[in-house]
C-alpha cells in the first residue's frame, strides 16, 4: 500500500477521493474550517441527510470535478473519540472506496490524538479493511481501489513511522491467510513448511521437531493428539535475534491444530466440527507476528516462536478416551475427554518453551468453547501468573483495539482435575471450563517464569466481520503482540 502524508493541508489537497472525519455536535463548524472548492453547501445537505457525526455514520457526494467523491464519516463527541473509532470510521470509509481508484485523502481532528498514533492506526485499518482473500478462487476476483493514500495534515513532520505499516499489516494478513486456509490446504506440514519459509525470507533461525524427535524428547502429550492422523505432526521453532546484545528474551508459543474433529469424544451438533480449520489460529498469530517483527527488528530482544502443529482425528491408533500418556516434564495425564486436545499439545510446547530460559512466555489458542460463552467474539481471555505481564498485555490489547479481559487464574478449580489414577486429567468440570483449561496450562510452567495464556476461540473468526475485519479470518492477536514486544524493547 502507497501511503503518505500530505502536509499541504486541507484546503490545498486534490485527488480523486476525500474523507473527512467529522466530530459530532459542531458539522456547521468544522465544514466551514475545512472549505475547500464545493464544502460550503454541504452542510444543509448533511443536515437533510441526518449526518450528525455520530459515530458508524457515514455519507457520500458525487462530484464532477475533483475531489470527485466525498465521504463523511462520523466520529462522536470529541471528548469520547477512541483511537478504535477512528479505525472504524476509517475501515468504513475505506470500504465504501472499493471500487474506486486513484488517490485517497483522509483527514480526521488530529489535535485530539498523539498524529503519529492516529495515522498508523488509520493507515492499518484501511489496509486491513481491503484485504480479500481469494486464493481458492478459480477466477481471481480483482477489487479495485485507490492506490495512492495521503494522510491530510497541516505541518510537516517526519513521515517514517508510516513505514511500519506495511510490515503489521503483512503479519495480520498472513495470519488471516492461515486461519481461512482449509485444513486439506494447511496441514501441519504446510504450516511448517510456511514457517520455514518465513524464517528464510526474513532471517529467522528455524528448527522443526519431526515426530522421531518429539519421541526423542518425551512429549507424549503432543504426540497423543497426532495418533489418530494420518499425517505426521510437525513441532515448529523459530527465532528472532536482534542486532547487538540480547537484554531479554520473550517465547510466543501458539495452539496449531490445523483440524480438530474432536477425536473419539467426537464433535457432534452445533459443535462447528466444519470450522475447526480455524483451531490453528493461536499458531497463526505467533507466525504472523514473527513475519512482522523479522521485519521491524526491534532491539535488544530475542523472541522464540514456537508452534506444536497436528491435527485431532480418528483412526484405530487415535488416542482413547481414558488413556493415560506423559508429558516431556514427566507429568502424566489422564485424558478424559480427547477433545479437550489444545491443552495436551501445550503442555509440551510450553515445557519447550521454559527449556529456552525466557523472562516471560505468552500462549494464544482457541481453547475452549467456554471462553467463547463468556466473552463473545470481540474480547478474548488473559490468564497470567504476573500481574505485571497481565497489565502490559492489556494495555498493548487497548492501543490495538483488540478486546483482551483478564480472567481468575482461581487455584481451588484445581481439584476438577484431580485423577485417581494419573497426575492430573485433561477435563474439568463444565462450569469455568476456560479457568479450568488455564490452570491445566499452569502445570506446565516453570513457577519463576512469567506466563500469560490468552484464549481467543471467540475471537480468531467472525462470521459477518467488523470494522477492519472483513467477513472471516480475523488476525486476532497480531496486532497487540507487535504492541506488546515493541513497548518491551522501548523499555530496555
Ligand atoms: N478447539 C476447541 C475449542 C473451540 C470450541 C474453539 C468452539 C472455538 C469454538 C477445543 O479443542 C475444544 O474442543 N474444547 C472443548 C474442551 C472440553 C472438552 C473440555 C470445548 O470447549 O468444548
Ligand atoms: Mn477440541
Ligand atoms: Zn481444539
Amino acid at each position: 500500500m502507497n501511503i503518505s502524508l500530505n502536509s499541504q493541508g486541507i484546503k490545498n489537497w486534490n485527488g480523486e477521493t476525500l474523507v473527512l472525519g467529522l466530530v459530532e455536535n459542531s458539522i456547521d463548524d468544522q465544514i466551514s474550517q475545512l472549505t475547500t472548492i464545493n464544502l460550503k453547501s454541504l452542510g444543509d445537505k448533511l443536515d437533510k441527510r441526518k449526518f450528525k457525526g455520530k459515530p458508524g455514520q457515514i455519507t457520500s457526494f458525487d462530484f464532477l470535478e475533483e475531489p470527485s467523491k466525498i465521504i463523511f464519516v462520523g466520529l462522536g463527541k470529541l471528548e469520547e473519540i477512541t483511537l478504535q473509532d477512528l479505525r472504524f470510521a476509517a475501515a468504513s470509509a475505506a470500504k465504501a472506496t472499493i471500487g474506486s481508484s486513484g488517490k485517497m485523502g483522509l483527514y480526521f481532528p488530529w489535535d485530539a490524538f498523539d498524529f503519529q498514533t492516529a495515522a498508523k492506526a488509520i493507515g492499518e485499518s484501511v489496509r486491513l479493511t481491503w484485504f480479500k482473500d481469494s486464493r481458492f478462487k478459480s477466477q481471481q476476483e480483482i477489487q479495485i481501489y485507490p492506490e495512492e493514500i495521503q494522510i491530510i495534515c497541516e505541518s510537516s513532520s517526519d513521515q517514517s513511522f508510516l513505514n511500519e505499516i506495511d510490515p503489521i499489516c503483512a503479519g495480520v494478513e498472513l495470519a488471516r491467510e492461515l486461519v481461512g486456509a482449509p485444513p486439506n490446504s494447511l496441514t501441519p506440514k504446510a504450516l511448517a513448511e510456511i514457517a520455514i519459509e518465513i524464517s528464510k525470507q526474513f532471517n529467522l533461525d528455524f528448527k522443526i521437531l519431526d515426530k522421531k524427535e518429539c519421541e526423542k524428547r518425551n512429549m507424549g502429550a503432543f504426540l497423543s493428539v497426532a495418533k489418530g492422523s494420518d499425517l505426521d505432526p510437525q513441532f515448529i521453532h523459530l527465532i528472532y535475534r536482534p542486532n547487538g546484545q540480547v537484554k531479554r528474551r520473550l517465547a510466543l508459543v501458539g495452539k496449531g491444530l490445523t483440524f480438530d474433529s474432536g477425536g473419539y469424544n467426537l464433535k457432534v451438533g452445533a459443535s462447528q466440527i466444519e470450522m475447526m480449520k480455524f483451531d490453528m489460529g493461536g499458531s497463526a498469530s505467533v507466525l504472523g507476528t514473527a513475519r512482522s517483527i523479522a521485519e521491524l527488528r526491534p532491539e535488544g530482544i530475542e523472541i522464540h516462536f514456537i508452534v506444536a502443529s497436528c491435527e485431532n482425528m480418528i483412526n484405530g491408533e487415535a488416542v482413547h478416551p481414558g488413556d493415560i500418556v506423559k508429558a516431556s516434564n514427566g507429568t502424566t495425564i489422564e485424558i478424559n475427554n480427547t477433545d479437550a486436545e489444545g491443552r495436551l499439545t501445550l503442555a509440551d510446547a510450553l515445557v519447550y518453551a521454559c527449556q529456552m530460559n525466557p523472562d516471560e512466555i505468552v500462549d494464544l489458542a482457541t481453547l475452549t468453547g467456554a471462553c467463547v460463552i463468556a466473552l463473545g467474539d470481540e474480547i478474548a481471555g488473559l490468564w497470567s501468573n504476573s500481574d505485571h505481564l497481565a497489565e502490559k498485555l492489556i494495555k498493548a490489547s487497548t492501543n490495538s483495539g483488540e478486546g483482551l479481559w483478564r480472567m481468575p487464574l482461581k487455584s481451588s478449580y484445581k481439584e476438577g482435575l484431580k485423577s485417581s489414577l494419573a497426575d492430573m486429567r485433561n477435563t474439568g468440570p463444565r462450569g469455568g471450563g476456560s479457568i479450568t483449561a488455564a490452570l491445566f496450562l499452569k502445570e506446565f510452567v516453570n513457577k519463576s517464569i512469567n506466563w500469560a495464556h490468552i484464549d481467543m476461540a471467540g475471537t480468531v473468526w467472525s462470521e459477518k466481520g467488523r470494522g477492519l475485519s472483513p467477513a472471516g479470518a480475523t488476525g486476532y492477536g497480531v496486532r497487540t503482540l507487535i504492541n506488546w514486544i515493541c513497548e518491551s524493547a522501548r523499555q530496555i
